[in-house]
């Protein structure tokens, strides 16, 4: 049986769903594929247990699960050892053949998948911050046609989550690039808690209540700021600007958030008490979209060389316009897909989803050079 070893970084909800579905698929992968995934290293911020040889049992890798479902660190576990360097621990624990998994949500990660990828080993994120850095770190880690001879399609990393979590939205659009389609414009919607705004909105709803809702239901943030600021919207826009191979950094992604900058010091209480300010001017940007037929969307939009991330009125027809609640959704116009676009839709978050998007991203790897 082939074996594929793992280092894992990050064993928050997705890394923790990760390491799950590996366990409970191990008898479909034997069967269907000769494989068997060992995990060399697990890695939290603070420690990791490392086991280079055999790689970790299932036993272990199931005390590791119990701890960091208790809120506890791998420093916890008999063979945690601590972490303050994950390029020290890829060294380490790394061998032939290796795929590091970074399911964490910080930049700090990129020295460490660098020096995988100089040695040699293939690389898997869900996290977007080591791809949304200086240019120079997305090119060395995607390998993505910035080195010619070396077509995007064979590099072994591998950032399908980072974008609308487990939809195919990286893999069709580098497929897309692949056969020479020419793709002219990529508009979608990349957060559900921001869609779920958005349909309350056109139901004629007062943005502060649909605000309120959300955060009272664990849909937002625990500061709501962090989903109605777009940063994490338009990190995503930036990956798929990139993926077209445009040459562009965050600062260039011009976002508009839902709320003034005003607003931005005050605390959570505050800032919710302050939401009804905000009541008219939603109400209409609504209003005049329908006026014209539209309605509004919290979209990121890549065309003609800019990439824009913000409230935008779409036709009520399209695709977008017709999206409604917490799904994803991304149009992509090209010279083979138009006037109607190329539409993915479907669940954009959510630990599972993600989870079973990465682990198809490391199989995927297994057979690849
Ligand atoms: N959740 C989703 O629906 C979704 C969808 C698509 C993509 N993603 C991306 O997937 C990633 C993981 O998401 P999540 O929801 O699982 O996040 P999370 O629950 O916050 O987990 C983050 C994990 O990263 C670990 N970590 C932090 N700094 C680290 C470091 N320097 N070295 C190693 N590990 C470190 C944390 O360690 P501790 O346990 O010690 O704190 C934690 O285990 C994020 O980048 C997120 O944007 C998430």
């Amino acid at each position: 049986m082939q074996q594929l070893p793992v280092i894992l970084f990050g064993l928050g909800g997705v890394g923790r769903a990760l390491v799950r579905q590996i366990l409970d698929n191990r008898n479909f992968h034997a069967d269907q594929y000769d494989l068997e995934i060992r995990f060399l290293a697990l890695c939290d911020s603070r420690a990791a247990l490392i086991e280079p040889m055999e790689g970790l049992h299932d036993q272990q890798i199931e005390e590791a699960l119990a701890l960091k479902t208790a809120g506890q660190s791998l420093a916890a576990h008999e063979l945690g050892g601590s972490q303050d360097d994950l390029a020290a621990i890829v060294d380490i624990a790394g061998r032939p053949g290796a795929v590091v998994v970074d399911c964490s949500a910080t930049d700090q990660t990129l020295p460490a998948l660098l020096f995988g990828l100089n040695r040699g080993y293939k690389v898997v994120l869900a996290n977007k911050k080591p791809l949304t850095v200086q240019q120079e770190a997305y090119d060395r880690l995607t390998r993505a046609g910035a080195t010619p001879g070396h077509p995007r399609t064979l590099s072994t990393t591998r950032w399908e989550t980072t974008v609308g979590a487990g939809l195919p939205v990286i893999a069709t659009l580098n497929r897309l690039i692949a056969s020479g389609d020419e793709i002219t414009r990529m508009a979608g919607t990349f957060s559900g808690t921001l869609g779920y705004l958005m349909t309350g909105l056109q139901e004629g709803r007062p943005f502060s209540e649909v605000v309120r809702e959300a955060h009272k239901l664990g849909y937002t943030e625990p500061d709501p700021r962090d989903d109605l600021g777009g940063v994490d919207v338009a990190r995503k826009a930036l990956i798929l600007a990139r993926g077209l191979g445009w040459r562009l950094d965050m600062a260039d992604v011009a976002v508009t958030g839902l709320y003034p900058e005003a607003m931005a010091g005050l605390s959570v209480a505050d800032f919710m008490a302050a939401l009804p300010e905000l009541d008219s001017h939603f109400a209409g940007l609504v209003a005049d979209a329908a006026a014209s037929g539209n309605v509004l969307r919290y979209a990121a939009t890549v065309e003609n060389g800019a990439c824009q991330v913000g409230p935008v009125a779409v036709s009520a027809d399209s695709p977008l316009g017709r999206l409604s609640g917490t799904d994803n959704l991304i149009e992509i116009t090209s010279r083979w897909y138009q006037p109607n676009p190329l539409v993915i839709q479907g669940r954009g978050a959510g630990v599972d989803a993600t989870a079973a998007g990465v682990l198809s991203d490391v199989i995927e790897l297994a057979f690849t050079r």
